[in-house]
């Protein structure tokens, strides 16, 4: 006989595993882990883990180690610091005693009040309450952990943010990722997620736990209008589902453009980051706007993976906030020449190639019949012309790329648009060799 601690642990053990190995549906789990059986016999990495996407990031860090010639066009980031103002606070509060102890898990009091007031102003959002986090990719994993279980179906819309996938893969968090295309205009298709809804309540299926957009769009590059976000969130209420908005580009929005809106529910979730607005991505804050109901179960999150964010980084957002609006804005507006620039580029794909530039930092672009191995596409981009871009196959549009006119200031913008252009012409004209 077992001692009763054992027979609980192994019931639990049992309750949990068949959800992770024996699911059904629109799988994105990797075969091998889900092969029963099919795990090593010892020493083996978790099913979760194993089913993971790759990191197009590191993949793409990989690619470019060592090489000194190589313009990125790839990652997500911006090419400023964050306000000169703000530095020096984060300086000077190096010494102070607080920043070296722990802070309350939500984050700074004063940092907290600032957003709380900034999303009600900025955001309209009324009445959700505030947690800071490591970055917007730290609040959706603990959005991710404390909203789904392992048995179930939660929807992206493609192309999605890899990260959203390989969070919802890396915790075992859902059985089933719906991932519909987005319209043809790449706005979240409100078509197809009734459909999902209502052909889930006709057959019995589960029903969708979580939605997920991100807004603006990465890697779509556009601005969802606010009478799109509100049907999400009608239809989310109404079949009991959790709406979760990643507004990490908020500030990207470009005149004569659909502007930034959030919406607001008792099931809505909203995700902030530091990172882009404020070239703070190194300084890894974020923060989540969520329902009071809520609190109790994200503390446990929060808690349990970073205890509270770094405390000297949340001085320097708090600085970075007071510094605010004029600053985001000059900086933002002075990407709209380098966006021409790139677009320029980009003009051998053709009429219709290319998407986005309505948000955020990003255009998305479908390649030349022939180049549907991005990956591929983008390796001989690296090698022969020295311009790194994101293969769209990471957020599941393989024969596409994504390009960010964010990452560098104007003149090396320029330098990476020739290079750009060149490897596009050769690939259009037929006469690149790629593997
Ligand atoms: C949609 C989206 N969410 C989250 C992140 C990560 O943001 P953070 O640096 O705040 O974790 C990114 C970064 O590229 C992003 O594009």
């Amino acid at each position: 006989m077992l001692p009763p601690r054992a027979v609980a642990a192994r019931s639990c053990l049992i309750k949990l595993l068949p959800s992770i190995c024996a699911p059904r549906g629109k799988l994105l789990a990797h075969p091998r882990a889900l092969a029963s059986g099919a795990r090593g016999a010892s020493m083996s990495t978790s099913a979760r883990i194993d089913a993971t996407d790759t990191p197009c990031i590191v993949a793409m860090q990989q690619m470019l180690r060592g090489k000194t010639d190589v313009l990125s066009l790839a990652q997500g980031i911006v090419h400023w610091p964050p306000p000169a103002e703000a530095l020096s606070a984060a300086q000077a509060a190096v010494l102070e005693t607080t920043t070296s102890l722990y802070g309350a898990d939500d984050g700074l009091p004063e940092l907290r009040a600032a957003l709380k007031e900034k999303v009600q102003k900025e955001n309209g959002l009324v009445a959700s309450e505030i947690m800071v986090t490591a970055g917007a990719n730290q609040a959706y994993t603990n959005l991710v952990l404390s909203l789904t279980d392992a048995g179930d179906a939660t929807l992206l819309f493609r192309p999605y943010y890899f990260n959203h996938l390989m969070a919802l893969q890396m915790t075992g968090s859902a059985r089933e990722v719906v991932l519909p295309a987005s319209t043809a205009e790449l706005q979240p298709d409100m078509v197809a997620l009734r459909n999902e809804f209502e052909s889930r309540a006709a057959t019995g299926l589960p029903p969708l736990k979580m939605v997920t957009l991100v807004n603006p769009g990465n890697p779509t590059g556009v601005m969802i209008p606010h009478a799109t976000l509100e049907e999400a969130k009608d239809l989310c209420a109404q079949y009991g589902a959790w709406l979760v908005v990643d507004n990490t580009y908020e500030n990207f929005a470009y005149k004569g453009c659909t502007p930034h809106k959030c919406v607001e529910g008792p099931h809505v979730v909203n995700i902030f980051s530091f990172s882009k607005a404020y070239g703070m991505m190194g300084w890894r804050v974020g923060y989540l706007a969520f329902p009071s109901a809520l609190g109790e179960q994200l503390f446990k999150t929060q808690d349990t993976i970073i205890i509270c964010p770094s405390t000297l980084s949340q001085k320097l957002a708090l600085a970075a906030l007071r510094e605010g609006a004029s600053f985001v804005a000059n900086q933002i507006a002075a990407l709209a020449e380098q966006k021409e620039v790139i677009l320029e580029a980009l003009s051998p794909l053709g009429e219709g190639a290319v998407q986005g530039g309505s948000g955020a930092i990003y255009l998305f672009c479908k390649l030349p019949a022939g180049c549907e191995d991005d990956k591929e596409v983008v390796r001989w981009m690296v090698e022969k012309h020295g311009v790194c871009l994101i293969p769209g196959s990471a957020c599941g549009m393989p024969g596409h790329v994504r390009v960010c006119y964010a990452n560098l200031p104007l003149e090396r913008s320029r330098e990476a648009a020739k290079r750009l252009k060149a490897a596009l012409l050769e690939l259009t004209s037929g006469s690149a060799q790629i593997k």
